[in-house]
Parts: C-alpha cells; sequence; structure tokens
C-alpha cells in the first residue's frame, strides 16, 4: 500500500472543493470579462482545434486542475505506459497500443525486446493480403473473386473496425460489401449473409483471445453457412477464413490455418486494439496507403501526448475537465455528438474505449474509491439528436458536459447540392454550443412579447459546459487522431482517479452465470443455485418456449 494520502484527501483536492465552493461561475459573465478566452481556451493538436472555452473554468480553476494532475503524477504514469512498464498490474502486462503505431524505425522495448520490427511484419503482411484482396487475387474456394467480406468479433474486436468504416466510407472500395456481425442472436448473422454469395464472401474472425463464446459460435455457424453453399469440401475454408488474434493454439483448433492468422500481443487491450490487426477489415474496405495514414493520425496525438506542456496537452487537458465536472459537479455522464453522418458509431466504440477502462471502483492497490470514476459516455450524431434528447441537456436538472465534433468540409464525393447542405448542419452545430453556453434570459424571452406565463418555460438557463472540436475534413489520419485524443484522455481520468484503466474483470461474471444458465435453456436442466428470481424467468421462458 502507498503511503501516499488518497486523492480525496489530497491538499490539491481539497483546493478544488474550496474552489468549486465559491460558486458557479456564469459563462455569460466569464466572456463578458474577458472574451480573449474564445483564443486563449484552444488547443491545437495535428489537425485539430479544440475549443474549451465554454466550460465553466477559469484561470485559476485550470492552475488548480494541473496541481491535481501533478501531484498524481500523471505524466509519470503516461512516462511509465509509453515505457512499456506493466502498468497493468492485475494482468501484469504492459500497455503499449502506442507501439502499434509507432515509426518503422522506432525502438519499443516489452521486458527487453523492441516490438516494432513484430508489429510492422503484421503490417506488412496485413497489406499483402488486403492487396490480394481488393485486386481479386486472392480468390475464393471456387477461383471466384472476393466481394463480401464479414468480420465476427465483438466488443474491441468489433466497434473499431465497423466504428471506423463507417467513418471512412467515402474512402472505401464501393464495389466491395463489408459487414459487421458481433451479436450472439443468430438474427445477426443470417441478415449480414443472406443475400451473400459464399463463394464470393471471406469471414475475417476477430478475436484476441479467440475464446469468446459469441465470437466462437457465429464463426462456427459462418463455416456451417459457407460448407453448405460451397458442397461441403472442408478446404473451402482456408480461402473463406482468415483469423485474427493473440492465440495461434485456439486458432488452429477451429480450423484456420496460421498461415491465414494475423497476430497481436497481450500489451494491446481489446479496446485499444483496433489500429492493430483487427482493422484488416478496415485495411481491406479503404487500401493499406489509407490505414497506414490513420496510424499517422494516431501517432500525431500519441507524439503530443508525450512531449506537449501540460498546458498545450490536449489529452491532458479533456482529461481534467472531466474530473471537474464528475467530481466537483457531480456529473454523471458525458455526452460525444459528432456533426458527421459518418460518425454515427464513434460514441458507441467510445463507451467500450471509457467505460471499460475507467468503470470501476477500487484503487490501483485493491483499496476502494470513494470518488466518482468513469462517467457514462452516450451520444449520437446532431442534427438527429437535436429532436431527441438534447431539450434534456438544454432545460433539465442535470449537467451534462459534451463534447461537439464538426468538420469545415463535407466529404468529396458529395454532389453540389448535398454539399451545399453542410453549412446547415454546421450552423447547428454553432448554434447549439452557444445555445448551451448562453441560454436566453427572462427579460430577452419578454423582448419577444411572450406572455408572462410561458416565460420561464422558454428561458434557457445556458452555463451548459461543451468542448468543440473541429477539423477541416474527416480523414483517415484525423480518424486516427480523434480515437488517440480519446485513448489519452481516458489514460489522464484513470491516472488521476488511481484505477486500473487497463483490466475488465467486472465483464467476468456475466459470462460465467450465461454459461450456468444455458443449460436449464436448451435442455431443460435443473441448474442447482439459481437465485429465485431467475429460477422463475427461466420457468416462464421455457413455458413461453413451448407454446
Ligand atoms: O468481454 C469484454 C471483452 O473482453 C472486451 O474487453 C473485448 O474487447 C471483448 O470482450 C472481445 O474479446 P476477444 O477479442 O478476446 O474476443
Amino acid at each position: 500500500m502507498s503511503d501516499s494520502p488518497t486523492l480525496d484527501r489530497r491538499p490539491e483536492w481539497a483546493a478544488l472543493e474550496d474552489h468549486r465552493a465559491q460558486g458557479q461561475p456564469q459563462l455569460r459573465e466569464l466572456f463578458a470579462a474577458d472574451p480573449g478566452r474564445a483564443e486563449r481556451y484552444v488547443v491545437r493538436v495535428g489537425d485539430l482545434r479544440i475549443d474549451y472555452s465554454k466550460h465553466l473554468i477559469n484561470d485559476e480553476t485550470l492552475a488548480l486542475l494541473q496541481e491535481l494532475a501533478t501531484a498524481t503524477d500523471v505524466f509519470g504514469l503516461r512516462d511509465a505506459m509509453f515505457r512499456g512498464e506493466h502498468i497493468n498490474a492485475t494482468e501484469d502486462r504492459a500497455v503499449l497500443h502506442t507501439a502499434l503505431r509507432a515509426a518503422r524505425d522506432a525502438v519499443i522495448e516489452v521486458d527487453g525486446e523492441n516490438v516494432v520490427p513484430a508489429v510492422h511484419a503484421v503490417l506488412d503482411r496485413m497489406s499483402a493480403f488486403a492487396n490480394r484482396v481488393r485486386s481479386g487475387e486472392w480468390t475464393g474456394h471456387t477461383g471466384r473473386r472476393i466481394k463480401n467480406v464479414v468480420n465476427i468479433g465483438i466488443g474491441g474486436s468489433d466497434l473499431g473496425p465497423a466504428m471506423a468504416y463507417e467513418a471512412l466510407r467515402a474512402f472505401t472500395a464501393r464495389e466491395l460489401t463489408v459487414r459487421f456481425v458481433s451479436n450472439v442472436d443468430g438474427a445477426d448473422l443470417h441478415e449480414a449473409t443472406r443475400d451473400l454469395d459464399p463463394a464470393e464472401t471471406l469471414f475475417i474472425v476477430a478475436s484476441k483471445t479467440f475464446t469468446t463464446i459469441e465470437t466462437i459460435t457465429n464463426a462456427t455457424s459462418a463455416r456451417s453457412w459457407l460448407l453448405e453453399g460451397l458442397g461441403g469440401d472442408d478446404k473451402a475454408v482456408a480461402k473463406h477464413f482468415v483469423a485474427l488474434s493473440t492465440n495461434a493454439g485456439k486458432v488452429t483448433e477451429f480450423g484456420i490455418d496460421t498461415d491465414n492468422m494475423f497476430g497481436f500481443w497481450d500489451w494491446v487491450g481489446g479496446r485499444y486494439s483496433f489500429d492493430s490487426a483487427i482493422g484488416l477489415s478496415l485495411m481491406i474496405a479503404v487500401g493499406p496507403d489509407r490505414f497506414l495514414e490513420m496510424l499517422d493520425g494516431f501517432r500525431i496525438v500519441d507524439d503530443h501526448f508525450r512531449t506537449a506542456s501540460a498546458e498545450s496537452n490536449a489529452p491532458l487537458l479533456l482529461g481534467l475537465l472531466g474530473v471537474w465536472y464528475g467530481n466537483f459537479h457531480d456529473a454523471q455522464s458525458h455526452a460525444v455528438l459528432p456533426y458527421s453522418h459518418y460518425l454515427s458509431k464513434f460514441t458507441a466504440y467510445l463507451q467500450q474505449l471509457d467505460m471499460e477502462s475507467n468503470g470501476k471502483s477500487v484503487q490501483r492497490d485493491g483499496r476502494p474509491v470513494e470518488w466518482q470514476t468513469g462517467p457514462v459516455v452516450w451520444g449520437t450524431p446532431g442534427t438527429n439528436g437535436q429532436h431527441a434528447y438534447y431539450q434534456l441537456i438544454h432545460q433539465g436538472t442535470k449537467l451534462i458536459p459534451a463534447d461537439f465534433i464538426g468538420f469545415a468540409r463535407p466529404v468529396a464525393e458529395l454532389s453540389d447540392e448535398l454539399r451545399a447542405q453542410h453549412d446547415l448542419l454546421m450552423a447547428n452545430f454553432f448554434a447549439q454550443t452557444q445555445a448551451l453556453a448562453f441560454g436566453k434570459t427572462p427579460d430577452e424571452v419578454r423582448a419577444e412579447g411572450v406572455p408572462e406565463e410561458l416565460v420561464p418555460h422558454k428561458t434557457f438557463k445556458g452555463n451548459h459546459p461543451t468542448t468543440t472540436i473541429l477539423a477541416r475534413e474527416l480523414t483517415p489520419s484525423v480518424l486516427g487522431q480523434l480515437i488517440a485524443l480519446y485513448e489519452h484522455k481516458v489514460f489522464v481520468q484513470g491516472a488521476v482517479w488511481n484505477i486500473n484503466s487497463f483490466d475488465q474483470w467486472g465483464v467476468e461474471l456475466g459470462k460465467v452465470l450465461a454459461k450456468r444458465v444455458e443449460p436449464a435453456l436448451t435442455e431443460g436442466a435443473d441448474v442447482p443455485g439459481l437465485d429465485p428470481s431467475t429460477t422463475a424467468l427461466v420457468a416462464a421462458y421455457r413455458e413461453l418456449k413451448e407454446v
């Protein structure tokens, strides 16, 4: 056990509590007193312009938050991560997703071994394979060209590539059909394959452990579908199945030749694995060059996080702002609202990244935490959300800090008429953060001639904090930059909260119990030790199944 005081006993924590107790700063007043904050509270990294001026902070708040970061040695842990130390102590592993995007000549050692050559060897094999599929050189068992790619994986082996495929659709080979199957609900695989020709379909089985029940079950069903469609010749599997995994033994056991396996390593966490071999489906879709551009984008932000001063360090600032709201304003959630249809799955991806990493309630040494940790992350693309749940953000009772992500240009392939819609999209983007920050006072409402009894209803209190992230356009590099920005923000928060952001024991219990309950559903077996509620539910399910 460490001798340092727990987080909430630190003088820096108390200073922030005192600062908060001095009252809530009003954004209207903060901007009136200091219009320069609009330019000063901006940090640039790569192609991202990150404006944090609409936050409930002043220079003192920022200084106090920085002192907390220093006291909790966020940069010390960062350096240990980049050095390849086993900072994931509960699994005794290094945390080195940053090595996945390291330059070819970089040296990053894990337990004395430089891992960069192995990273690039896999990237090279992936590139060669992706090119063969894209060019038609890699054919299916009957000699037909591959036209469909189906990624089977779940969690970190699905959300990243599925999100990025949507994000970079404009860069994809449009003649390829790329789909993602994750749910063990048979409907998922059914819908993904029902209109496909097995002779033209490649399955990518993505699973770090290759033991995840959903993925192995779906992959087994996919194999049956394929063999049924191709006359039952087992040899077909070699041309239609590849595996992405760290577990060569299990891949072989499943029946996939390790020649058709693309590996990665235990120092890559599942939710941090998208830029490893797990990204193969995306690489096939966009081509190796675009994939490598995306990795360059990740690296820009890695280098920034590693080297930028505390005051201009974007992931540090975003992480600390989250601490400010979660721990000193009792904010329970954090909205991520991209104003890009192509980022429709971005927030879902961040949910795993953030909530699986920082949904923890014990400290690194096992003591319980006495402070709030990771927020509920949620959100969907604008403008759709504006017509659904923004009402609650504007006029509800909860404080919901939000990130707005937008682009100056739409993707190139839109028609002139559709491109022209982009300004309307972005007008909404700017209007929302303005309305959230500055609201509308009762006097302003009255000045519009609104009857007195409606004034309270039409008043917007404002003072809702937002971050605005703006880039020129959504390119592969910008996508990489955005993902790395959030990866490191999550890291910063885990470091401050003194939790291990890199294990995920909390998902284990449900998995174990599902295995225990399953025989009761499939075979009607009696399952000893089931609680009364679950026993009754299982009985009701069995009854409904029979009628
Ligand atoms: O159940 C959680 C989890 O372990 C995630 O962390 C992971 O991304 C997902 O399952 C899938 O795991 P795998 O890639 O080993 O199939």
